[in-house]
């Protein structure tokens, strides 16, 4: 499938890495931008390709992936067609960039991590892969009270044999509260995802050990 995304459209940063090494799709955090997540790649991997676009929606000149409610209750249609949309850059970038058959990884901190979690759940065959730091379910309608049942329907259909999945959170983390995360779990495993779950003390945000478990884990799917 070919599609066109001019630059304008969406801005975003590409660097090449070796031809060998897996390429990290870097997704910020609410009011964060490609630039500055980009800087966590090398401590990842320091020979990897990084494929870094920006959110493109705006929270009071903040950066964002999907529009929200308010914390932590979001706009579950929107996070769907948002993932939708970066499912399609996704598709351009692996063409335009001619990545080929390099592996892609999403490497996501927070609105980065949940626009990441629910691209791979929604379009597993363009995104299997994904690191989520401080990440929560993002198609969660119990949660938003609200949204489209037809996200239920496509997330019921998704088949996720082939994904694997880095979950790392804190466990007093009020922006990614952990009942949340473990509904992501289940639903991850019903569709037959294999997920690896990492909880350390602390909130929102990422630490040594968080790097050094992705680091071992890339190490092991990537
Ligand atoms: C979200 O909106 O994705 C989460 O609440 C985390 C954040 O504040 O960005």
């Amino acid at each position: 499938m070919s599609v066109a995304i001019p630059e304008a459209e969406w801005p975003h940063l590409f660097r090449p890495g070796s031809i060998d090494a897996p390429v990290l799709l870097m997704l910020h955090g609410t009011g964060g931008d490609e630039q500055q997540i980009s800087g966590l790649a090398p401590a990842l991997d320091p020979r990897a390709a990084v494929l870094a676009p920006r959110g493109r929606v705006q929270e009071n000149g903040m950066n964002r992936w999907f529009r929200r409610r308010s914390e932590g209750v979001f706009d579950t249609d929107d996070v769907a067609r948002r993932a939708d949309d970066l499912a399609t850059f996704l598709i351009w970038a692996r063409s335009h960039y001619e990545l080929s058959d390099r592996r892609l990884v999403a490497v996501g901190f927070s609105n980065g991590a949940n626009i990441a979690l629910a691209t791979a759940l929604l379009h597993p065959q363009v995104l299997a892969r994904v690191i989520a730091f401080s990440g929560m379910h993002p198609l969660d309608r119990a949660a938003a009270d609200a949204g489209s049942n037809a996200i239920d329907a496509r997330v019921a259909k998704s088949e996720l044999a082939a994904s694997a999945v880095l979950l790392r959170n804190g466990t007093s983390d009020p922006m990614a509260p952990l009942r949340s995360v473990q509904r992501l779990v289940t639903v991850l495993e019903q569709r037959g995802a294999q997920v690896q779950q990492g909880l350390r003390p602390g909130g929102h945000g990422i630490t040594e050990t968080d790097i050094a478990s992705a680091v071992e884990w890339l190490g092991t799917v990537a």
